[in-house]
């Protein structure tokens, strides 16, 4: 089946980036000329992604703003004669049917993805981390694990080695080769935030997941769990262990624009290229 719908939690309060991030959402922090969410929602619709979810929350009507129109501005550009500045500043308000949901408390990405059932229904959907840039690479991110959901017709996970003395960060997947000739590989087992004696691996997930609509029933069963907050990675991990899941190592570089060398990492990307 054909993946039409994108989530894209950003409703976190982006503790890691403050003071960045106190009035501001981290979500909407420029690389270069470019909020971070822009160059998120322009993968989704680079992957054929017609219909996207955001999570916000409170003090997060910005985003809402950066993708509506914006008369007031394109009025004095059009009478100054920047055509260019007011093709792409009216583009940005076009690229895809953008709605909005509020998550009330911020009790993780489980529970933010959770908030996204009525919008899915029940077709397979992407979920693009608000805060997670993926620059380069052959094919946009979510395409390429759009292309493996097609495949196998099983959840994906994007998925990336991190260094090894990181991963308590992140989460540890196991894996298994599947002589698959992208390098997917089945993922069996996962979990967040890692003690040592947990790490199952260094691949990790990185920012983008292709579901199922079953996710949603599991999600509203998972418990807190790493941080107190609902994860999705326990509910990936039922899905891992039931119905199966695969991993797609996708091949753009992932910038983590929750944490401030990730930011500048990006930014430097960007602008020397
Ligand atoms: P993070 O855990 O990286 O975001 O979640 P955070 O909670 O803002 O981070 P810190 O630790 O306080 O700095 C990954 C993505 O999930 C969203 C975030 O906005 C981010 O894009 N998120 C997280 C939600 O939408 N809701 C939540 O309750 C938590």
């Amino acid at each position: 089946m054909k993946i039409r719908k994108a989530v894209i939690p950003a409703a976190g309060l982006g503790t890691r980036v403050l003071p960045a991030s106190k009035a501001m959402p981290k979500e909407m922090l420029p690389i270069v000329d470019k909020p971070a969410i822009q160059y998120i929602v322009e993968e989704a619709v680079a992957s054929g992604i017609t219909d996207i979810l955001i999570i916000t929350s409170r003090g997060k009507t910005t985003v809402e703003d950066h993708f509506d129109r914006a008369p007031e501005l394109e009025a004095k550009l059009l009478a100054s004669g920047k055509q260019r500045t007011y093709d792409e500043i009216v583009g940005i308000s076009k690229l895809a049917n953008i709605s909005y949901i509020r998550q009330k408390e911020t009790k993780g990405l489980g529970h933010a993805v959770l908030c996204a059932k009525a919008f899915v229904g029940d077709e397979p959907f992407a979920v693009l981390y608000g805060d997670d840039v993926v620059i380069g690479g052959e094919e946009p991110a979510v395409k390429e694990l759009c292309e493996a959901y097609e495949k196998y017709n099983l959840s994906v996970a994007g998925i990336k080695k991190v260094e090894i003395d990181q991963i308590s960060k992140y989460c540890s997947l196991k894996v298994e080769d599947m002589n698959d000739e992208q390098g997917i590989l089945k993922v069996t087992d996962m979990v967040e935030k890692p003690m040592p004696h947990q790490v199952m691996s260094n691949y990790s997930i990185l920012g983008r997941v292709v579901l199922p609509p079953q996710i949603f029933p599991i999600l509203e069963k998972t418990a807190p769990g790493a941080n107190g907050e609902i994860q999705l990675t326990d509910a990936m991990k039922v899905l891992a262990q039931t119905e199966g899941m695969v991993g797609r190592q996708f091949s753009g570089d992932r910038y983590d624009m929750g944490n401030k060398f990730g930011i500048l990492q990006a930014i430097v990307r960007v602008a020397l290229e």
